[in-house]
């Protein structure tokens, strides 16, 4: 086994009631993770202590081997949120720029776009299918062609791991159809591990191969194959017969 994320007995709140409670899992290099779970249930939060943005109140939690508090090595662990919604429309920049703008440390003292870093920039863009795209101005994109815009700056930088949360809200199906295809190649032909949390349960099974459930202070583990969900009577998600 060759851990990406490791979570020991983890326990965190933000007041004093606690939000997880003695929470453990792992997740190797190479998986495709799907966060799941009902409004409040600490997915995001969860997100945010893997970051180091947030920090556990008892607990450990390991980056690609090393504990997340002394972990340095940012390139390799990204993390894309629901940027479309935060994104300004009159931001100056194209496409290009904006993705270039993600590579300054690896520009020199200049600051130039090699053509080594701009063949990097390309191979992002047709990896997210925008190669056409690349000296648009941003605000004129559509939100779905954004999020693309948003995946293809993080490529850039090669990660390892990327952490996604929500990142299908607001974007029309196709889209998002499309953002969850370049996830699969992503992970199937570069090994990139990826977790993401979705609200989108039907879409789930077909793309992940472990999905954790977050209830009730815990976070429970299936793989794809165990998984099984329905939509009750009443319109309540049941996952392996319990109400989430
Ligand atoms: N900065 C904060 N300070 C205090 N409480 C917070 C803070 N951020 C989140 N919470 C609370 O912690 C709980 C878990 O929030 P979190 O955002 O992790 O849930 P989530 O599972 O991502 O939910 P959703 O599916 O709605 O995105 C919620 O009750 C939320 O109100
Ligand atoms: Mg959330």
């Amino acid at each position: 086994m060759n851990p990406a994320i490791e979570i020991c007995n983890l326990s965190f709140g933000y007041q004093k009631n606690l939000l997880l409670q003695e929470v453990n899992l792992t997740i190797n290099k190479g998986d495709f993770v799907a966060f799941i779970g009902p409004n409040g249930s600490g997915k995001s939060t969860l997100l945010k202590l893997i970051l180091n943005t947030l920090k556990p109140k008892k607990g450990e939690i390991k980056l690609l081997g090393v504990p997340n508090f002394r972990f340095t090595d940012w390139t390799k662990v990204r993390y894309i949120s629901q940027k479309v919604r935060e994104f300004n429309d009159s931001f100056p920049a194209t496409v290009k720029e904006l993705i270039a703008s993600n590579m300054y440390h690896q520009m020199g003292f200049l600051k130039l776009v090699t053509p080594k870093l701009s063949k990097r920039i390309d191979q992002s863009l047709e990896m997210v299918g925008l190669s056409k795209c690349r000296n648009e101005q941003i605000g004129n994109l559509s939100g779905g062609q954004q999020q693309r815009v948003f995946i293809a700056r993080t490529l850039v930088k090669e990660p390892e791991i990327i952490l996604l949360d929500e990142p299908l809200v607001g974007i029309d199906q196709k889209t998002q159809h499309e953002i969850q295809q370049i996830l699969i190649k992503l992970n199937q032909k570069l090994g990139t591990t990826i977790v993401m949390i979705s609200h989108n349960l039907e879409s789930i099974k077909g793309q992940s191969n472990k999905i954790f459930l977050f209830k009730d202070m815990d976070v429970f583990n299936y793989t794809a194959k165990e998984f099984t969900v329905h939509l009750s009577k009443k319109g309540e998600w049941v996952v392996n017969n319990s109400y989430v």
